[in-house]
Order: C-alpha cells, then sequence, then structure tokens
C-alpha cells in the first residue's frame, strides 16, 4: 500500500506546501490530517501564489482527491471562504472532501483561544484561530462533527447548546458575549454549502490504498510543535508528527511506506517558546529578510536562528524520516560562514539529546560547528552537480546529524527550484 507522509521537522513553516504541490504530481490523493487553520502552507506556481490554511496543497493538480481528514479540526466558515477564494481564482475545488469524522471549529472557540491568552496563564503565542479549545472539546466529548454539516437541525441544536455554555463562561471573564443566532446563521450557511463534500473518508482512502493508489498525507505545523514531542506546553493542541497520520486519516500503521521530514536549511519559530539557536543579530535579521520569514497566516516576523541539528534529529527519530527534503538552501547564500548547532551546554554539561525540561531548553547553550559558506547564488540550481562545494559538505553535514538523507533540495519557493539528490 503505498502511503507516504510528510512533516515539518522544526517548529513549522519549513515549507511543507510547496513539497506537496511538488510531490503531488505523482500522486492521486493527498490527505490533512491534524491541525486547522492556524496552518498557512504556501505554494508558488508561476507569478500566482497562493496560501493554503485547511485545504490540502495537492488542490492544484487536477484529479488529485483532497481530504480533509478526521484528526483535522476544521471551522466550516473559514474552510468555505478558502474554498471561494480559490475557485475565484480559477482553482478546482470539486476533489476537496471532508471527513465526517472531523471536528469543527466555531467561533466560541475563537473567543476561547483569546481569552485564555489574555488570561493569567501562560501566553502560547497562538495563531487565535480556535485550535486549542476546539480539540480540547474533542477531548473531552462535547465537540460537534462534520457530520452534522449535513443535519442542518442537529447542527443548530448542538451549536446553541454549546454557544450558550461558552457565554457563560465568557460572562464570567468579562469577555464579550457571543450573538448565537446571529453566529449559527453564519455556521448553516457554511454547513449548506460544504455538506455535498462531507463523506466518510476513511474507506475512500484505504479503498485508493488498496487499489495501489498513491497516497500522501499531508502534515501541519511541524514536529517541536507535537502536543507530545514539542516544547510543551509552547506547542500546538495536535500530534503533528507522522504517527499522527494512522489516527487523523484512518490508515493503519503497516501501510505507510516513506516518511518525508521537510527541513528548513536554518531554523524559525513564530509565537512564544525557547528556541536555543535564535539570532538576535543582524545574522537573524538577514535570515528573516533574505527568507521572507513572516507568518503565512498571521504575519508575525519568525524568530530565525541556526540550524538546530539536536532538535531536527530528535524531530527525525520520533518520525522516523527516511527522505528528507532540505528547502530554503538560497537563502544562505551570501553568508560567510554558517553554523549549525551540534550539542547543547546545559548546566555545565553538553548533550545532545533533546531535553523534555522546559527549563533545561530555555537555559541550553548552543554548542555551534561552523562551516564555510558558498557566496554564490543557488536559486539558478537544478541539479547536485550545479551546487557548490561548500553548499553539498553542508548538506552532508545536515544529513548525517538527524541521521537520515536527503533526497530532494529546494532552492526558491517555485517549483522548478527543486530537484533530487542521493545523499
Ligand atoms: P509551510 O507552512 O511548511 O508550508 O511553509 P510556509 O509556506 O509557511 O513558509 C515557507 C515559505 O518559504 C513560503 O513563503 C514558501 O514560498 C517559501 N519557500 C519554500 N521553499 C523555499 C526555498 O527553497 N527557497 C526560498 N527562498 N523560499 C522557499
Ligand atoms: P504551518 O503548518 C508555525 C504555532 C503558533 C503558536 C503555537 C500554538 O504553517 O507550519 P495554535 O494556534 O496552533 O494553538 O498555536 O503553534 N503554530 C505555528 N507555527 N507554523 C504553523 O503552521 C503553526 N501553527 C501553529 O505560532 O506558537
Ligand atoms: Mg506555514
Amino acid at each position: 500500500m503505498p502511503v507516504d507522509i510528510l512533516v515539518g521537522t522544526q517548529w513549522g513553516d519549513e515549507g511543507k506546501g510547496k513539497l506537496i504541490d511538488v510531490l503531488t504530481r505523482d500522486v492521486d490523493v493527498v490527505v490533512r490530517f491534524q491541525g486547522g487553520n492556524n496552518a498557512g502552507h504556501t505554494v508558488e506556481i508561476g507569478d500566482e501564489r497562493y496560501v493554503l490554511h485547511l485545504v490540502p496543497s495537492g488542490v492544484f493538480r487536477p484529479g488529485v482527491k483532497c481530504i480533509v481528514g478526521n484528526g483535522v479540526v476544521a471551522d466550516p466558515v473559514a474552510l468555505q471562504s478558502e474554498l471561494d477564494e480559490l475557485d475565484k481564482r480559477g482553482v478546482d475545488t470539486s476533489n476537496v472532501l471532508i471527513s465526517n469524522r472531523t471536528q469543527l471549529i466555531f467561533c466560541y472557540h475563537r473567543v476561547m483561544d483569546r481569552v485564555n491568552e489574555s488570561g493569567t496563564g501562560v501566553k502560547i503565542g497562538t495563531t487565535g484561530r480556535g485550535i486549542g479549545p476546539a480539540y480540547a472539546d474533542k477531548m473531552r466529548r462535547t465537540g460537534i462533527r462534520a457530520i452534522d454539516l449535513t443535519a442542518p437541525e442537529r447542527l443548530a441544536a448542538a451549536f446553541r447548546t454549546e454557544c450558550k455554555k461558552y457565554n457563560a463562561i465568557f460572562k464570567r471573564c468579562g469577555a464579550d458575549e457571543l450573538d448565537v443566532e446571529a453566529e449559527l446563521a453564519k455556521v448553516l450557511d457554511a454547513a449548506k454549502k460544504l455538506a455535498p463534500r462531507v463523506r466518510d473518508t476513511v474507506y475512500i482512502v484505504n479503498a485508493a490504498a488498496k487499489a495501489g493508489k498513491n497516497i500522501l498525507f499531508e502534515g501541519a505545523q511541524g514536529a517541536l510543535l507535537d502536543i507530545d514531542h514539542g516544547t510543551y506546553p509552547f506547542v500546538t493542541s495536535s500530534n503533528t508528527t507522522s504517527g499522527g497520520a494512522c489516527t487523523g486519516g484512518g490508515v493503519p500503521p503497516q501501510s505507510i511506506r516513506n516518511v518525508w521530514g521537510v527541513i528548513k536549511a536554518y531554523t524559525t519559530r513564530v509565537g512564544e517558546g525557547p528556541f536555543p539557536t535564535e539570532l538576535f543579530d543582524d545574522c537573524g535579521e538577514k535570515l528573516r529578510q533574505r527568507g521572507r520569514e513572516f507568518g503565512a497566516t498571521t504575519g508575525r516576523p519568525r524568530r530565525c536562528g541556526w540550524f538546530d541539528a539536536v532538535a531536527s534529529r530528535y524531530a527525525c527519530m520520533v518520525n522516523g524520516v527516511n527522505k528528507l527534503a532540505v528547502t530554503k538552501l538560497d537563502v544562505l547564500d551570501d553568508l560567510d560562514k554558517i553554523a549549525i548547532c551540534v550539542g547543547y551546554e546545559v548546566d555545565g554539561k553538553v548533550t545532545d539529546e533533546f531535553p523534555a525540561s522546559l527549563a533545561e531548553l530555555e537555559s541550553a547553550k548552543p554548542v555551534l560547528d561552523y562551516m564555510p559558506g558558498w557566496k554564490c547564488d543557488t536559486s539558478k540550481a537544478r541539479s547536485w552537480n550545479d551546487l557548490p562545494d561548500a553548499a553539498k559538505a553542508y548538506l552532508k553535514r545536515m544529513a548525517e546529524l538527524v541521521d537520515s538523507s536527503v533526497a530532494i533540495v529546494s532552492v526558491g519557493p517555485r517549483r522548478d527550484q527543486t530537484f533530487g539528490v542521493e545523499i
């Protein structure tokens, strides 16, 4: 059963959208398996630039089935407006389906997200899309699922109950209460439009796998934002790692063939939380400007730093990454020397293991190895042989340090700025 998974191996924004679009040339079905519209996946085709939040990044390949899986939390109003926007730009969205088991995000989750972030507790720096509260409702067993988009009366009753319950909380903590009927009208409008797309996608995906079709699971966020393996509590609320594809898409572990790990040639992070290799100097600013490191969802400037091999080795181990796609190599083009973090110094001791302890991560001093830069333009490279020796050495070192092999190198945002390698 040819099922591949693609995940981010850092703190998100590694270039997953671009890689999904590239790999989908040879794929029949793409499945998003977790997260929600906190994701911002950019795909550039010719002069057109698209940022996808819930719609799988396979949507630009005609005939590819694009499934919003059961592990996703989907805001129906946001999803419908994303589909409308794509339709307006001439993208065929007729193959986008939603699992009937997908949990839904509503306005009260978004307000709750804001309330949580503005209270006295830990500020995570969330995207404000209601992700955490929606997953909390799923686990609390009070969530509303996409299957209810096909039954307006049941949907309305469940929405009214939940919205009133949340309004009581908002009242207690001084937040504005929601107008239940006005919000319900927006939800029912989106439900009517989305209902024909709601299916039992678990059967669709398993039938496709059995028929030998190529299936690609699209991860959102990154391994270090995983609820179990990330820098808790500064994480998102889902399993972003490859194991999440089985639960979030309904396929058995034996069906998995390859796990693609998308890895940026340096590191970025948006929101709060520890980031041992973060740069606060001109070099960090240079990476931000050259890499256009501004959030695809919220527009926030991304924090930038050196490639962190300790964190990414942990990520590759947990994900079982056997194929790396290194992105944004071109962003390093004009640096004299490039650092790689090969260990953390914590309490005077050097470790190459990624600590679970927040205190250790926050105090970790990166142990840096320096490599010479290549000081030339790689954005026009179209094969391994086009790369300068120093860039080849850098890629080999990345692969060695994370204990995996590089199969794709990306030197720009466009489809053609991508090539296969074997290192
Ligand atoms: P995702 O969330 O992992 O899909 O990544 P984002 O779309 O949030 O951020 C990646 C950004 O880098 C986007 O603006 C892409 O167009 C861009 N990008 C992807 N690959 C490359 C590359 O190899 N070089 C450069 N310069 N930009 C890239
Ligand atoms: P893609 O798929 C980068 C971060 C937020 C915040 C934390 C929790 O584009 O890589 P949430 O709204 O999920 O509760 O926020 O996770 N975050 C991302 N950072 N890329 C993303 O998605 C992200 N999705 C969430 O900034 O720190
Ligand atoms: Mg992104």
